[in-house]
Parts: structure tokens; C-alpha cells; sequence
């Protein structure tokens, strides 16, 4: 396929040139606004209807095959000026060639903007976005965005379709691996976080990208965790959880895209949702800069019932405000025709081309459309030594230490004494792919530090694989073979620990088998990891359990008999280092879970922030909203994380004097022998309301470091920003009354009191 794309460049591109003069930029005074006009002003319908197309590139996709993927056409149809952006296609060398072509051959030359999945980064590669989300750092997930965009941008990428801000509560969806969690709070600050990273201060620049919030909107409710399943939530649950990450994208990160869903929404596509693409997000939010459908988004309508065909399709589309048609093909077909017959009209056409227009201008491609296409640019950014730093500290920050307790000597066995003897079993910790996590289609297979290669640089050890984890065959990822049945390593695996004092068990999913598409509905280890972890604990009970995993698992066993319990979700390039220098105390774990993890996969949905029922209180008999098989409470809750040290909490404060700031303080004493990072986290919940609220909602969190035996005052300030709350118009309104508050180190511990709001 690459080749077909090389074939078609000609020299005729060069003796067209002299022809044809590109949309040079103004007078700098000019406005883009006024830019945009003036180019506009020269469009035909069809060159119009040619900026609102994408194409996938010609070798790599990323979604189902394309029905007309005839490249050949494509490429007339590059020269005519029909095709406003691809995705897919990278290399500095590949994309010049192919904006080349554009810009050169295409009558008014309006440049490409070029697409791709930059998730966690291109080549050297953070931890998957869930794991960064566990940091609750702020600036370190800013850093490795920014990361991110360096490297891509090296390679002509001028466009991510990231951050994905969809809030999720079931671990069943493999896509919970890109997001932030289950929390609107802690996931519009992570987006807003993930857009200033991409899009940098100014846009302008060779290494800075557009960002793109996604996908609006509500994805993350996919029924019973089933990716591309039926959506159906609340108008308070859309208002309160859903929209919140995307509103602060738009507003204070100044997301330039937005990428549409393929789910509906009260039985309308998110797609041909005018409701939502147009009166809040463009209307309400002010929202400036262009919406781009899913791949496929705007077909996948017919299936949906809602449109009769791709025409119709493309009609509800166009109207509903979805300015981009990635993959369906759909605005090229028919949008002209539909104009003409006044289904759709120009206005509509005019406003969708103005904002793809300004953000190509935004980004400096009319200035220079090779501006990202700097070859030894290209070389010397990708696996820049910097970014192995930068991967190294955000992978750290991501670890969360979820269990360290008492073993069998009665010490705690975590943090490893330098130099300690240990035995290491489980295919995953000489896995140097797995690791890097799902949605990573710039990065190289193998080039993950394992956590052998890690372990090396600390200790002597001793390994065994045990089991496989069940890769699968790497060119399907989709097949990753989770029933793997082999047991033949466990002899050796068990006579191993049998003769060690302490083990490490690196165990976990694969990291293809989270990420779009790969649902589960059991959360357990997959395989006979499970088996191979009680075989081994038959023999030795010292165990240190390194989980590796794209969502959160459902592990009660472990969680009861297993000592201590690390979590390092897939880590990137850097996991092998980090996991170590947590294992033997170098780094000091200080993550937390922006995810319940439950004790069952029946109790997915999960969340910390639900409502109340009227039945909430444990009763002698059977009415009372319970399982009779299982706790209502998950195994380790939101906002949960250890440290090899201990944050005492006391002086808990509230000073309501001034009722539009009401000031909350704590002190926090670091007690133990080393120092250490604490994230205190405030939650409110706000008691009667016109509009039932949840139990607890995050509203406040700070993360700072502490040396032993060190103290500080923990001050939150709420304002109305905080305490208030979307009715079911969609407007934010602030009630007063009773309000809990409680800070602390989790969702569940902490101090608390309440105050009046007046
Ligand atoms: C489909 C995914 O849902 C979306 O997130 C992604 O950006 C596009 N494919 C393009 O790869």
C-alpha cells in the first residue's frame, strides 16, 4: 500500500507550481478571522465540502477496514482539493510528500492538517493515560503531553486526536485505559492538564499540536462495559458527570477539536446531536474551533435507526454541527447535492470550513505547510534522551502501592533493602512490549525497559516465567488469547519460591488487552495467573504482587492473602526503572486510584461519588439495598494509595465566616522515618438539594512532599464554583444548606465536619 502513495508523486506536481500560488499570509495585521473571509470568499461548494472530508492514510487503521479505501482515488481527489485532513499517515518524509502534492497540485492549496492517535506519547512512551491519572500531578501529565507532542510533531503530526475525557465507572470497558477515571473533578483538571501539554503556548510553533477533547459525548457509559454498546444516562449524570471534563477542555484549556461519539444519546447518534454540538458546545461554551466525527461515526448512523442512508446520514451530520467526516465518506458523496437541494444549507457548510480554516491558520500551516516536516528534526527528537527522563519521573508518579501490609516475618516486606535476594516469577516482568500499554501506533515493539532489566540495576535475582500471560499473536492484537491454559512452567515456579525467601509475582493483563474494542467481562488475572499466584503462595506467603493492567481488576484473593500489592497499570518505556526504584524504595509510591477497583465484576458499575437510596442503611432482614453475596464497597476505593510512609491527619477546620469562600484546613504531619508524597483530597456532600446529590464528590486535592517528621497546613478554599451544581436544565445553580466535608488520604479516610452555606 505505501508504495501505491509513493508512485503517484510526479513531476508534474513541480510544473504546476509555477501556476498556482499558495494562500499566502497577509499583512500580519490581518486577523485570522479576516484570513479565513478572504479564503473562504474564493471556495467553490465542492472545495468547501473538501476541508469538511478526512482520510485514513493508506497503510495504518484504526478502526474497521474502510469500504473505499481505493487509494488511488484518493490521491484525484487530494489534487482537487477534496480532502481537508488525513489520519494515519506520519514521517516528516511521508507527510511533506503528501501535503506536497496538495499544496502544489490542488487549485487553492489550502494545506492538510494530518491526524493521529497520540494517546501517551509516539515513540518514547509515559504510562497509558489511566496509569498518569493516578499521579494526581498536575504538571507531570502537562510534561509528558508536551512530551508527546514533541515527538510527534517530529514526525509531521499537527493533530492528536487526545485527550480522551470521558469519565467511566466500569472496568469492564477496555477504553478506561485512556481516560482519567470514574471522577469529573480530577478528569477536567487531567484534560485540561493533557490539552496545554499538546497545544503548548503557542500553537503556532513546529512543536506544538491541537488537541482534541473526545469523544462527546458519553461514550463511558457503555452498557454493561460493552464498547460501542447503547448508552442511556440521566439529564443530572450528563449535566454533572459527562460534560464537566469537556466544558473545561473548551474553557480553560482552549481545546481547538473535539471529536464526536459513536454512542447515542436519549436515542440520538452524539454524531447527528445538535442538541449537544451545537446549542451546548458551540452555543453555550463558545466553542470556536472545529468538531470532527468518529471514525465512521456519521455511517455507523444508519445502523443506529437513525438515518435511512449514508445521505441522509451525512444530512443529520452536517445540520447537527459535526464539521469533519473521518472515514464514512459521507460529506463527500452528498453534501454538496444536499445543499443544492436545501437540506443543509451553505451558511452551515460556511461555518463548518471556518473553523477547520482557522485552526490550519492557528497552527501556522498557511505560513509554512512543511513547518512539521523537518527530517532531522525528526531524528533527533524521537527517543530523545530528555523524554527517557521525563517517561521515567511520570511513570514513577504513577504507581500506586495498594496493599504493603505485615508478612510472615511481620515486617513490612516493601521497601526492599538494596541488594536483597529475591526471586521473580511471571512471564510480564520479562516482557519488554507488554508494558507499553494499549494505543501506541507510533511506538516500536520491544522497547519497554522490563522489569528484569529494571531489577538488575538493584539486586541478584532469581526468575521464572511460571505462565504466559497470553500475548497472542502480535500482528492481531485484537486476539489476545486470554484463556492460555499451559501449566507446564508452574514446577519450576513453585520449587523457586519454595527455596527463596521473598517473591516478586508480575502479573497482569497484556497490554493489548485493554483499549478500544477489547471489553471483558471477567476482571480477574487473565489465564492461570490466578492458579499460578495460589500455587506459588502454597509454598511461600512473602509475596510482593506487581500488577500490570489497563483498568482496574477485580483481585479478592490477593487482596486478602497477598502482603503487599503494587499497581503499575502499563507504565511505558521507562516501567522496568520505575518499578524498581519503587520496590527498593528510591521513589517513595505516592499514587492514587482515580478508579474504584471492585471486589467483583458484578458490581461494575462502580463509583465512589453515587447517589444515596432510600434504602442506603444495613437492615436485620432483606430490604436494604445490598447483594447478598458480596460487599456493596469496593475492594480498594477511589483515591487510595499507600506510601512507605505515614501522613497523620488532624486540626480539622472550617471557617464559614465568609460564605463565598468558605476555607477548610487540615494539618498533615509526616510520621515515619522517610520522606514522602501525599495527595489530600477534600469531598463534599451536599445533604438536601433540589436535585438529589451524591454521597461524596471530589472538589479540592493537593499534592506536596513532606521530609520525616515534617508538618504542614492543608488549606482548601469552596466557593460557589464547588458547592454548587447543574439542575436538569443544565443550569448551575448554588443551594443553600448543610454540606459534609471531609479531607483525607482517600475517598474514605479522612476528617470531617460540616457547615451551613447561607
Ligand atoms: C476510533 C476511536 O474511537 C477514536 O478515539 C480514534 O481517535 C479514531 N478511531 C481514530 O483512530
Amino acid at each position: 500500500m505505501k508504495k501505491i502513495f509513493y508512485l503517484t508523486m510526479g513531476m508534474g506536481a513541480a510544473l504546476l507550481l509555477a501556476s498556482i500560488s499558495l494562500p499566502k499570509q497577509d499583512a500580519a495585521k490581518d486577523s485570522i478571522d479576516q484570513k479565513v473571509e478572504t479564503l473562504l470568499a474564493k471556495m467553490t461548494l465542492e472545495e468547501k465540502v473538501g476541508q469538511m472530508n478526512q482520510y485514513n492514510g493508506f497503510y495504518d487503521a484504526t478502526g474497521p477496514a474502510p469500504s473505499e479505501g481505493n487509494a488511488k482515488n484518493k490521491f484525484e481527489h487530494l489534487k482537487k482539493g477534496w480532502v481537508g485532513s488525513v489520519l494515519n499517515v506520519r514521517g516528516a518524509k511521508e507527510v511533506r510528500e503528501l501535503q506536497k502534492m496538495v499544496v502544489e497540485e490542488s487549485r487553492l492549496g489550502i494545506p492538510l492538517i494530518f491526524g493521529l492517535d497520540v494517546i501517551h506519547g509516539h515513540k518514547t512512551l509515559a504510562p497509558i493515560p489511566l496509569g498518569e491519572a493516578a499521579s494526581w500531578d498536575l504538571e507531570a501529565i502537562r510534561k509528558s503531553a508536551r512530551m508527546a507532542a514533541v515527538e510527534a510533531s517530529a514526525v509531521g503530526i499537527n493533530w492528536t486526536f487526545g485527550p480522551m475525557v470521558d469519565i467511566s465507572r466500569d472496568a469492564r470497558w477496555g477504553r478506561v485505559m485512556e481516560g482519567a477515571g470514574e471522577d469529573p473533578y480530577l478528569g477536567a483538571k487531567i484534560g485540561v492538564a493533557r490539552v496545554k501539554g499538546f497545544q503548548g503556548d503557542d500553537l503556532a510553533a513546529n512543536n506544538t499540536i491541537a488537541a482534541c477533547a473526545k469523544h462527546f459525548a458519553g461514550y463511558g457509559f457503555a452498557e454493561a462495559g460493552r464498547d460501542y454498546n447503547t448508552v442511556d444516562v440521566g439529564t443530572s449524570t450528563l449535566y454533572n458527570v459527562i460534560l464537566p471534563p469537556f466544558k473545561a477542555a473548551v474553557q480553560q484549556g482552549d481545546v481547538k477539536t473535539v471529536m464526536n461519539a459513536f454512542n447515542i444519546l436519549n436515542g440520538i447518534p452524539a454524531t447527528g446531536n445538535a442538541f449537544l454540538q451545537r446549542e451546548i458546545l458551540k452555543e453555550k461554551w463558545g466553542f470556536d474551533g472545529f468538531v470532527v466525527s468518529d471514525w465512521g461515526s456519521i455511517m455507523e448512523m444508519i445502523p443506529h435507526g437513525f438515518a435511512a442512508d449514508l445521505k441522509e446520514a451525512a444530512m443529520h451530520a452536517a445540520n447537527a454541527g459535526s464539521d469533519m467526516d473521518m472515514e464514512s465518506y459521507g460529506y463527500l458523496k452528498h453534501l454538496v447535492d444536499l445543499v443544492k437541494e436545501g437540506k443543509v444549507t451553505e451558511d452551515k457548510i460556511d461555518d463548518a470550513v471556518r473553523r477547520i480554516l482557522k485552526v490550519k491558520y492557528e497552527l501556522g500551516l498557511f505560513n509554512n505547510p512543511y513547518l512539521y516536516c523537518d527530517e532531522a528534526r525528526e531524528k533527533e527528537m524521537l527517543y530523545h534522551a530528555d523524554h527517557y527522563e521525563d517517561a521515567l519521573d511520570m511513570a514513577r508518579k504513577s504507581i500506586v502501592l495498594l496493599k504493603n501490609n505485615p508478612a510472615s516475618n511481620k515486617s513490612k516486606l516493601l521497601p526492599f533493602e538494596k541488594g536483597k535476594k529475591i526471586a521473580v516469577i511471571g512471564a510480564l516482568a520479562d516482557d519488554k512490549t507488554s508494558p507499553l500499554g494499549s494505543w501506541r501506533i507510533g511506538s516500536d515493539d520491544g522497547t519497554a525497559v522490563s522489569v528484569l532489566e529494571g531489577l538488575k540495576e538493584y539486586t541478584d535475582f532469581t526468575y521464572a516465567k511460571g505462565a504466559n500471560v497470553a500475548l497472542g499473536a502480535p500482528e492481531f492484537q485484537q486476539q489476545v488469547d486470554i484463556n492460555t491454559t499451559d501449566k507446564s512452567g508452574f514446577g519450576e515456579a513453585v520449587a523457586l519460591a519454595k527455596k527463596s525467601e521473598t517473591v516478586v509475582m508480575v502479573l497482569g493483563e497484556h497490554g493489548f488487552m485493554s483499549g478500544e474494542g477489547r471489553s471483558r467481562t471477567d476482571i480477574g488475572l487473565p489465564g492461570v495467573q490466578q492458579e499460578l499466584l495460589e500455587a506459588v503462595y502454597a509454598v511461600n506467603k512473602n509475596i510482593v504482587l506487581v500488577l500490570m493492567n489497563g483498568r482496574p481488576l477485580a483481585l479478592p484473593w490477593a487482596a486478602e492473602h497477598v502482603p503487599a500489592i503494587v499497581e503499575t497499570w502499563h507504565l511505558g518505556t521507562q516501567s522496568g526503572h520505575a518499578i524498581a526504584q519503587v520496590l527498593f524504595g528510591d521513589y517513595n509510591p505516592s499514587g492514587k486510584l482515580p478508579m474504584s477497583f471492585p471486589r467483583s465484576v458484578g458490581q461494575c458499575p462502580i463509583y465512589y461519588n453515587h447517589y444515596s437510596t432510600g434504602r442506603p442503611d444495613e437492615e436485620a432482614f432483606v430490604f436494604w439495598s445490598h447483594y447478598i453475596d458480596e460487599s456493596n464497597d469496593p475492594m480498594y476505593a477511589f483515591g487510595h494509595g499507600l506510601s512507605y510512609t505515614d501522613f497523620e491527619y488532624s486540626d480539622f477546620k472550617i471557617d464559614d465566616t465568609n460564605p463565598a469562600e468558605i476555607k477548610v484546613s487540615v494539618v498533615v504531619k509526616n510520621k515515619g522515618k522517610v520522606a514522602g508524597e501525599e495527595v489530600s483530597q477534600l469531598y463534599i456532600h451536599d445533604k438536601v438539594a433540589s436535585v438529589a446529590r451524591p454521597v461524596k464528590e471530589l472538589k479540592g486535592f493537593e499534592k506536596y512532599s513532606l521530609e520525616s517528621q515534617e508538618s504542614k497546613i492543608i488549606t482548601f478554599t469552596l466557593t460557589e464554583a464547588e458547592l454548587g451544581f447543574y439542575d436538569n436544565q443544565g443550569k448551575f445553580i448554588v443551594e443553600p444548606g448543610m454540606f459534609d466535608i471531609m479531607v483525607g488520604t482517600s475517598s474514605i479516610k479522612g476528617l470531617s465536619g460540616s457547615f451551613e452555606l447561607k
